[in-house]
């Protein structure tokens, strides 16, 4: 169903690796509401998934960047805005990935180096994406930015390992960056909090089965999809939605509340 709620609209969507990704299914659900999109991930994910698919579906450039580095990250703006002939609208930050987790090293064992490359990926890069932003003008007044987080930032999962941390710190930098670029030029800010959802990122969780369906019998309306994220995400990048800024909102059946 498409109201155009993003027609003249342009964005750009982090994260999307495959067909299951979350931002995947937000490229299609902001394409059918008439967005432009640019799509990003770092360069072994472009070789590794199939983004090729979801470019010529949507009709958006795919501009290589690791989140990690300045330089990739300064090269997304300046050739965003080339493209769509001048500033963006909004971002999708749907990016996470702890090596902790991958290893499955347990959280009073955690190895720093790999704390510190998972706590660059998965919540200063939002740092480096709004300060980049920022620098080049490359968000338009009342543009939004949402970033996904997870409930581990509230609450205790032990298996979430290392990324219940990150979430928090990503949080707390929707929070603190929200407040700097509201009053710099009304942009908005937000994380959504978001149900466990079968993807690559998800299933890398230890026991993460247990997590879905624990979550499903608990929330009142069932865990949230990616697709149903997907639109939640486009009301935030709509007009409809001025005025929420810096806050961290559940998407996820009314779990947060029953546990
Ligand atoms: N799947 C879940 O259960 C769930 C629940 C709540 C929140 N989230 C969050 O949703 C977001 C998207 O995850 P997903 O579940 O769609 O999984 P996914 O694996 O499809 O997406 C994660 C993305 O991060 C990208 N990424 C990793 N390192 C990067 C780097 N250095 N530079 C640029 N991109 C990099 C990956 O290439 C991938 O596209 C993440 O922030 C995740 O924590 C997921």
């Amino acid at each position: 169903m498409s109201n155009n709620l993003l027609k003249g609209k342009k964005g750009i969507i982090f994260g999307a690796l495959d067909e299951n990704s979350i931002a995947w299914k937000t490229a299609l659900a902001c394409h059918a509401q008439g967005a432009e999109l640019v799509l990003t991930n770092a360069p072994i994910a472009l070789r590794m998934g199939t983004i090729n698919k979801l470019a010529e579906i949507t009709g958006a450039p795919v501009i290589p960047a690791d989140v990690t580095s300045n330089e990739d990250v300064e090269n997304l703006f300046t050739k965003s805005m080339e493209h769509f002939g001048g500033g963006v609208d909004f971002i999708l930050h749907s990016i996470g990935m702890s090596i902790n987790v991958r290893k499955g090293i347990h959280y009073t064992e955690n190895n720093y180096e790999f704390t510190h490359k998972g706590l660059d990926i998965s919540a200063l890069s939002l740092h480096r994406v709004l300060a980049t932003a920022m620098k080049l003008d490359a968000i338009n007044e009342w543009g939004s930015v949402v970033a996904l987080s997870y409930i581990a930032a509230q609450r205790i999962f032990p298996d979430y390992n290392d990324m219940a941390d990150n979430k928090a710190y990503l949080e707390s930098i929707a929070r603190n960056f929200g407040y700097q670029y509201g009053i710099k030029k009304n942009v908005r800010i937000n994380t959504v909090s978001q149900s466990p959802t079968r993807t690559t990122a998800g299933s890398g969780v230890k026991g993460f089965d247990g997590f879905v369906s624990y979550a499903e019998k608990m929330s009142p309306l069932g865990n949230a999809t990616a697709e149903q994220c997907a639109d939640y995400c486009v009301t935030l990048f709509s007009d409809l939605t001025k005025m929420v800024t810096m806050q961290n909102l559940f998407h996820d059946g009314g779990y947060f509340h029953r546990r």
